[in-house]
């Protein structure tokens, strides 16, 4: 029953695979829908025929269910939630966060989620609070690292079980949780201890913990970002190869009368209209959903529809290889994800080396796309051009007498032969009329082939509107201006 995981096809570092336990399977990028057994707004049967393949419930609540817990050690936890794809059970980690406490021990979860005929087992980890200071996080990521070494001892490598990296706010306690867990043969990590920061919208925070834990967790390994919910941060944190998320929030905003969109969320009085496809919002208007006796049950369904139509768009978007395109949109809809997105682009070295070498296409979509993988990757490949002695990196393609070979250029990369025009970026890239922040990246680019060519002589021929761009970026580099 090992948990495997295969990667099918990526962009930047998110990834489109195929997560394999025992003989059922579920595609990646993945939302597991959370159900609550003593409160199904929606029925895991249901969820079934929405193309839902995996769900979580909590192992905790069911073992303290008069009403499940024997059911479920008889019958089976399938039978007793109807529901007969990929289930996942949380131990009680989180009551534990809640709470302060809770009456099981790591070893006795997992007994009781194996009993029940879970899927995927969770160990009781801490979640590590983000205002935690240093020691506690040493030591209660001391206390999860232990007690998954004991769950290994106890129930075996084989055994389903999930290996939760925690670490608080801490990178470096991050990056050794991932490397012990992958150490120990967890190949379903979960990152956890991410909700408050999710709440209270610290997404800069977030993918500060979620490269850090990244960085040393086996690329083998599936990713699930523990109780990740808004669709409007899923591409974020499939960017950074997150591959699994689970969310109440389709249920808790519908409790709340809230109206999902991958921009944010409303409340149902404040639209006048459904700006949705689904079958709830073609079939009832605003005010006859704000009304309806069911309106809890129908906002949860479109806010699942909501949520689901945003994991397939990722996935068209990895196969597309156009991610950052996406994840660019998503993090234009709160000032917070797009510091999120930012931060994410300085990680862009890191990025670089998981991102994939071509895609459909690159389309600029404002001053952050200056500093996307692509550019950074065409830019390192520039060393490697051979070139002759004399070169013109020509703005305009005009050629120039005294140079035996003329470069485009094409901003943000930077100069470009016939050839490359032809392939991915330069092909097909779409950029508007030109502007500073991409000339001067472009610039970077001319720089690097200088640096990187001594031999050969290298000018520039540029109009008049860029040439104090090009001397300011560019030093004591030959500057032609208005070349015929
Ligand atoms: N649900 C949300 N966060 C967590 C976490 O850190 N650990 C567990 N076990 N469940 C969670
Ligand atoms: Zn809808």
């Amino acid at each position: 029953m090992a948990i495997a995981f295969e990667s099918l096809y990526s962009d930047i570092a998110g990834r489109c695979g195929k997560l394999t336990i025992g003989k059922k399977t579920v595609r990646t990028p993945a939302l597991l829908p959370v159900i609550n057994p003593h409160l199904q707004l929606v029925t895991p049967h249901e969820l079934r025929e929405m193309g839902v393949e995996a769900i979580i419930t909590n192992g905790y609540i069911i073992s303290q269910s008069r009403q499940f817990r024997e059911r479920a050690m008889t019958e089976g936890l399938h039978k007793v939630l109807g529901f007969d794809g990929v289930i996942m059970t949380d131990s009680g980690s989180f009551q534990l966060s809640v709470y302060g406490q809770v009456s099981i021990t790591s070893t006795g979860t997992l007994a009781f989620q194996r009993d029940i005929g879970s899927d995927i087992w969770v160990p009781l980890d801490i979640p590590t609070s983000p205002a935690s200071d240093r020691e506690t996080a040493e030591q209660e990521l001391a206390v999860t690292l232990r007690r998954l070494a004991e769950a290994r001892e106890v129930f075996g490598r084989d055994a389903p079980i999930a290996g939760p990296v925690q670490g608080g706010i801490f990178e470096d306690l991050r990056e050794q949780a991932g490397r012990e867990v992958s150490g120990m043969g967890f190949s379903f990590c979960p990152i956890g201890a991410v909700v408050p920061l999710m709440e209270s919208y610290r997404y800069r925070d977030l993918v500060s913990v979620v490269m850090a834990a990244k960085r040393t967790l086996s690329p083998a390994a599936c990713t699930h970002l523990f109780g990740a919910g808004h669709p409007s941060m899923f591409a974020l944190a499939t960017a950074m190869g997150c591959d699994l998320f689970d969310s109440a929030a389709y249920a808790l905003y519908a409790k709340a009368g809230r109206y999902l969109t991958v921009h944010g969320s409303f409340r149902l009085d404040e639209l006048a209209d459904l700006p949705c496809a689904c079958s709830v919002c073609r079939t009832y208007t605003a005010e006859e959903l704000r009304t309806a006796p069911d309106r809890e049950r129908l906002l949860a369904l479109h806010n699942l529809y909501v949520t689901l139509a945003e994991i397939s768009r990722i996935r068209q978007a990895i196969v597309d290889g156009t991610l950052w395109e996406l994840v660019d949109e998503r993090c234009r809809g709160h000032p917070q994800l797009l510091s999120g997105y930012r931060a994410l682009l300085g990680h862009a070295p890191s990025l670089e080396l998981h991102d994939r070498v071509t895609k459909r296409r690159f389309f600029y979509r404002g001053d952050e796309s200056c500093a996307r993988t692509e550019v950074l990757h065409y830019q390192q490949m520039l060393s490697r051009l051979r070139l002759e002695d004399t070169v013109l990196v020509s703005f305009d393609g005009n050629k120039c007498e005294g140079f035996k070979e003329t470069l485009l250029f094409r901003p943000p990369f930077g100069p470009y032969s016939r050839e490359l025009g032809e392939t991915f970026p330069i092909g097909p890239s779409e950029v508007p009329e030109w502007d500073e922040p991409m000339v001067r990246r472009g610039c970077q680019g001319v720089r690097l082939l200088c640096s990187t060519h001594p031999g050969s002589r290298i000018a520039v021929s540029c109009s008049a509107r860029w040439e104090p761009i090009v001397r300011q970026e560019l030093g004591e580099i030959e500057v032609l201006y208005n070349a015929v």
